[in-house]
């Protein structure tokens, strides 16, 4: 069964999510969850998602961004786990894009982040990582730790005129959008 996503005032969406205990890591409730994450992923056309938009408030989200083309950039993470993640501002300087969230369904905002970032975490074998990101992919991940936060990308978005419905996002500020 597909999860219903938890959208945007929904209180789940604010709360700072529980931290992982390692050893439930490799428990079948917790491998339960990922493969329903995965799957809400897929099947709602997300590039991440996070487990509080499926209604778990737990420190785990998951990004997949395979042969993925966005502003000129080619950014590959292949499907990972991020649980617990730990985030390092790397540059503080900061870049925008227009970011969209299956908890916001139909709008788009532009939101500027940091544009390069650590992120220390432990992926699904409970192993210690980190992941170094920059760009287009250093905005995903932010989008998805804010997440396990009590964070919307709305909550940043400095210039209010700066949202728009996808439909007029694709007709009007898309086409025009000499980045992409
Ligand atoms: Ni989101």
């Amino acid at each position: 069964m597909i999860r219903p996503i938890c959208r945007m005032g929904n209180p789940i969406l604010r709360k700072i999510a529980a931290d992982v205990k390692i050893e439930d890591i490799s428990s079948d409730s917790f491998n339960q969850l990922l493969s329903e994450l995965r799957e809400a992923m897929n099947h709602y056309g997300g590039i991440g998602i996070a487990a509080p938009q499926i209604g778990v408030s737990k420190k785990v989200c998951i990004i997949e961004l395979e042969g993925f083309n966005r502003y000129g950039q080619d950014i590959n993470l292949p499907f990972t786990v991020f649980i617990n993640p730990v985030i390092e501002v790397l540059d503080p300087a900061e870049k925008g894009y227009w970011e969209g969230c299956l908890s916001v369904p139909g709008l788009r905002g532009f939101v500027e982040r940091a544009q390069n970032i650590r992120v220390s975490y432990l992926n699904e074998k409970a192993e210690k990582k980190t992941l170094n990101a920059e760009g287009f992919l250093a905005t995903v991940v932010q989008h998805e730790l804010d997440h396990l936060f009590g964070k919307l990308y709305i909550d940043h978005i400095k210039d209010p005129s700066l949202i728009s419905y996808q439909e007029e996002y694709d007709e009007f500020i898309l086409s025009k959008d000499t980045n992409e």
